[in-house]
């Protein structure tokens, strides 16, 4: 099955849904990546320069999505196992936000991707990505709780949504949320015990990890940076400490 397996089967080469189209030349538009049956499905905003060049066609290829790739991977989350896309295909010029007008435009491609892939579950990434899945604005609200999309024709999948990448590396103070989100989208194994992740965001919740870690008989600590290399240079984002196997809180250490 090829690469670009979704834009082989469902592109338009004469695609005018909207205003985009002709903008991005002979390519056009940048469908999803990944394979056939993932079981998670992470969406994001809108290709990049980056992504949409000749020689990369990958959806989050850029800086953000190097930057997503670190989350990932110490989420420990391989994206060969993720099928990746966005709510519109084309780059918008100057990075711009996607019209509602581009949104409806892409939206029978959107679809036409979830229901090749039939995914369990999927993330979606920033505002734009939530309101195209779940029709709700106001990623703050709604971030952390799952909501349940039905299509016909698919079992009903679990849609999360988080903060969008771009904002937590501009924003590193939210980074616990955006990392305890894809954990709980990542799932875990059903024989493991239930997980509790919880991310820090205020001085109530800090004073009240305290109070539990000076009462445990042991903790346990890990660092969460930015790569994996210890000698790239990359920041610190964030500590994990836990109390007890199945329970671990996230302090960011940057405000
Ligand atoms: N790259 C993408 O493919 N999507 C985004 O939302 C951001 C960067």
């Amino acid at each position: 099955i090829s690469y670009h397996w979704t834009f082989d089967s469902i592109r338009d080469p004469a695609c005018e849904r909207c205003n985009l189209g002709h903008l991005n030349g002979e390519l056009r538009c940048l469908t999803g990546v990944g394979p056939q049956d993932a079981e998670l499905m992470i969406i994001g905003e809108a290709p990049g320069a980056r992504e949409v060049q000749p020689d990369v066609r990958r959806p989050f290829a850029g800086p953000i999505g190097q930057y997503l790739d670190r989350i990932l991977e110490n989420l420990d989350l391989p994206r060969e196992s993720l099928f990746i896309t966005n709510v519109i295909c084309c780059h918008p010029p100057q990075d711009s936000d996607p019209t509602p007008d581009q949104i409806s435009a892409c939206r029978g491609f959107l679809e036409a991707q979830i229901l090749a892939v039939k995914p369990k579950r999927i993330m979606a990434l920033g505002g734009f990505a939530l309101t195209a899945l779940t029709g709700r604005k106001g990623i703050t609200k709604y971030r952390g709780k799952p909501f349940i999309l039905n299509l016909d024709g698919v079992p009903p999948i679990e849609v999360f949504a988080s903060f969008h990448p771009s904002y937590i590396r501009r924003t590193p103070k939210d980074y616990p949320l955006l990392f305890t989100d894809l954990f709980r989208f990542k799932g875990s194994p059903s024989v493991k015990p239930p997980q509790e992740y919880i991310p820090i965001t205020d001085m109530t919740y800090l004073r009240k990890m305290i109070r539990e870690l000076l009462k445990s008989p042991e903790i346990s600590y890990d660092y969460e940076t930015e790569s994996l290399n210890p000698y790239k240079g990359d920041r610190m984002v964030c500590i994990g400490l836990s109390p007890r196997e199945g329970k671990a809180y996230c302090v960011p250490l940057e405000t």
